[in-house]
């Protein structure tokens, strides 16, 4: 029976050359399978005397424990360098630098915000804050804007689900105007305020977006009047554009809450944009029915409003040409305002 340890042998040494997981299991057969050598020779053993079957019997079962021990031993082998290999390639360099978050900037329309911010808190203006999604009394009604007022075309509006206590729809306010109202109902004159903020229409080109920012303001006292308006914005353009090189003109508008109404034009005076005239602003004086609506008395009280555009006052600012910029969200864009 030296065939037996010629057979474990072989299976040790053919085991060992082997590198391949499966491979292994399939040279494993050749002697363990059921045609496997190893095999064979259990078989053969009916044929062999009794005494003889014994002994041969306990050295097959003895190398049949031999292969399994050096087949388990290879296996464990290979598994651990398949490990190794992985580990090895999904390496991960700790050490290595962070690749950062980048710096982040304020975008250019809220520097448009907080530079008015602080040119309007400079001259006494509180600065107030209100409800994007809004009634339809505030954002038009109490504005002298009343349900079917054909001045509402004016407007192109976003309606939301749910109603007021009237039973009118909410919306998204069209304008920072409704602020006049929720402010000056909770203000005693002198009522000096500016409201930043966020408003939309059902609009949208190079010019227009269907969220816009606005600031609206709004000066309330016994002896206020169109020239201190005049007074007051043109003062602030100048601030704001950094230059006094720059007209200003007051244009017969319309809006239902003030009257007289007027658009604001300005046109720069040098720099590259020099010698056309832009609007920039609807202003007038409060309307006297909008002043009862502060519960104000109207022959008491009396003053100005204006609403300005974000956007429009920034594109002067930085010479941008599409409004659209703003919101597209391109780094290439943002960045130069970092
Ligand atoms: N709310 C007006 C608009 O959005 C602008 C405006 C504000 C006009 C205040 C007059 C007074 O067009």
């Amino acid at each position: 029976m030296s065939d037996v340890d010629a057979i474990v042998t072989s299976a040790i040494e053919e085991f060992g050359r082997i590198a391949d997981a499966d491979e292994l299991e399939r040279v494993k057969a050749r002697f363990l399978g059921k045609s496997g050598s190893l095999t064979a020779l259990l078989k053969a053993l009916g044929k062999l005397a009794p005494d003889e079957r014994r002994d041969a019997g306990a050295r097959i079962n003895a190398a049949k424990d031999r292969i399994e021990a050096a087949l388990g031993e290879r296996r464990d082998a290979l598994a651990a360098a398949a490990l190794d290999a992985r580990l090895a390639e999904e390496a991960l360099d700790v050490t290595l630098p962070g690749r950062g978050a980048g710096l982040g900037g304020i975008h250019p329309v809220i520097r448009t915000w907080q530079r008015i911010e602080s040119i309007f808190h400079s001259i006494g203006f509180d600065i107030a804050d209100g409800p994007e999604i809004e009634t339809d009394w505030y954002n038009f009604t109490a504005l002298n804007n009343p349900l079917n007022h054909p001045a509402r075309s004016m407007q192109d509006t976003f309606y939301v689900e749910g109603s007021d206590q009237g039973g009118l729809p909410l919306l998204l306010r069209t304008h920072t105007s409704p602020m006049q109202v929720r402010y000056a109902c909770q203000h005693r004159p002198p009522i000096k305020v500016i409201a930043p903020g966020r408003t939309y229409r059902v609009d949208s080109d190079a010019t227009h977006s269907p969220m816009f920012h606005q600031v609206e303001g709004l000066w309330i006292d016994e002896n206020v009047s169109f020239a201190d308006l005049k007074g007051v914005y043109t003062d602030f353009l100048r601030k704001f554009f950094e230059t006094d090189e720059l007209q200003v003109r007051f244009r017969p508008s319309y809006f239902p809450f003030t009257e007289p109404s007027a658009e604001i034009d300005m046109m720069f005076a040098s720099g590259p944009q020099k010698g056309r005239w832009l609007e920039i602003s609807g202003a007038g004086q409060v309307h006297p029915s909008v002043v009862r609506n502060f519960g104000l008395d109207p022959e008491r009280y009396i003053g100005f409003a204006f609403g300005s555009g974000l956007e429009r006052l920034s594109m002067l600012r930085y010479g941008i040409d599409d409004l659209r910029l703003f919101f597209d969200g391109d780094l290439r864009f943002l960045q130069q305002f970092r």
